[in-house]
């Protein structure tokens, strides 16, 4: 059975401090021995490279919340994807809704930054979902299915060659949080449409992961994972507490 996936998402978030110490506590509760999955820290980029100093064996991946659509150049501001590559970044988030919604980031962007990063070699976690108002216009499916398209389509021929290399991070919007989950009917029947979606396109596609993220706490971590075809959870605020991230890892 192949890992599952636990990913944290720090957003911008916390201290010099506050982040080592956090980073610490999670990587000390993993005993190699016992742990089934994969779990992958998103820190602020700042923060990456003392985190990943922390580590002898490696027994948490890192990852970066964002990188350039560009390649290198004169672009202020900005941190490649060979820049990540350069320091052994193993993941990276494209299309969080925070980025699409509040930082205006387009479709045209999310795919350069897709094809940047597999020029590059990291993998990437693809985020998609639907809006508030969407969700109410039972427009869920719809927007999903145009989301999955765009993101294979625009990346095709990288996507064929390696499609282990991209994880797709179904995070519906409002749930983003708010402490509001979907139902597991509703979840049950979104991860199979998902999952019909992406195998239709290609039989290698079936290596491609499914993870969902928005409001997951300790208390609905197992009751959400025992859903079909969801092969692991993107967390954002309860990340932040060690105890409550902790006891995620723990609960799968
Ligand atoms: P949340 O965030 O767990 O705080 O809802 C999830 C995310 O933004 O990835």
């Amino acid at each position: 059975m192949s890992k599952k996936i636990i990913a944290g998402n720090w957003k911008q978030n916390g201290t010099y401090k506050s982040s080592m110490s956090l980073a610490e506590r999670i990587i000390s509760s993993i005993h190699e021995d016992k742990h089934k999955h994969e779990i992958i820290l998103f820190p602020p980029s700042l923060y990456l490279l003392s985190i990943q100093g922390l580590q002898k064996k490696k027994k948490v991946k890192l990852g970066s919340q964002n990188v350039s659509a560009y390649k290198n150049g004169a672009y202020t501001g900005e941190i490649s994807a060979s820049m990540l590559r350069d320091m052994k970044i193993d993941y990276c988030l494209v299309g969080h809704s925070e980025r699409r919604h509040v930082l205006n980031e387009t479709e045209k962007i999310l795919s350069d930054k897709v094809s940047r990063l597999f020029e590059n070699n990291i993998n990437i976690i693809y985020c998609i979902g639907e809006t508030l108002r969407e969700y109410r216009q039972k427009k869920t499916k719809l927007v999903l299915r145009r989301q999955i398209n765009r993101l294979i389509k625009s990346n095709q021929e990288y996507i064929k060659k390696q499609p282990k290399k991209i994880v797709i991070a179904y995070e519906p919007v409002w749930a983003i949080g708010t402490g509001l989950v979907p139902t597991l009917t509703e979840l049950a029947s979104i991860f199979n449409f998902i999952r019909c979606t992406i195998d239709k396109e290609d039989t290698k596609y079936s290596s491609i992961k499914v993870l969902y993220g928005g409001s997951v706490t300790p208390d609905n971590a197992a009751s959400l994972m025992e859903t079909s075809h969801m092969d692991g959870l993107l967390v954002g605020g309860a990340s932040l507490i060690s105890k409550k991230f902790i006891d995620i890892c723990s609960t799968i």
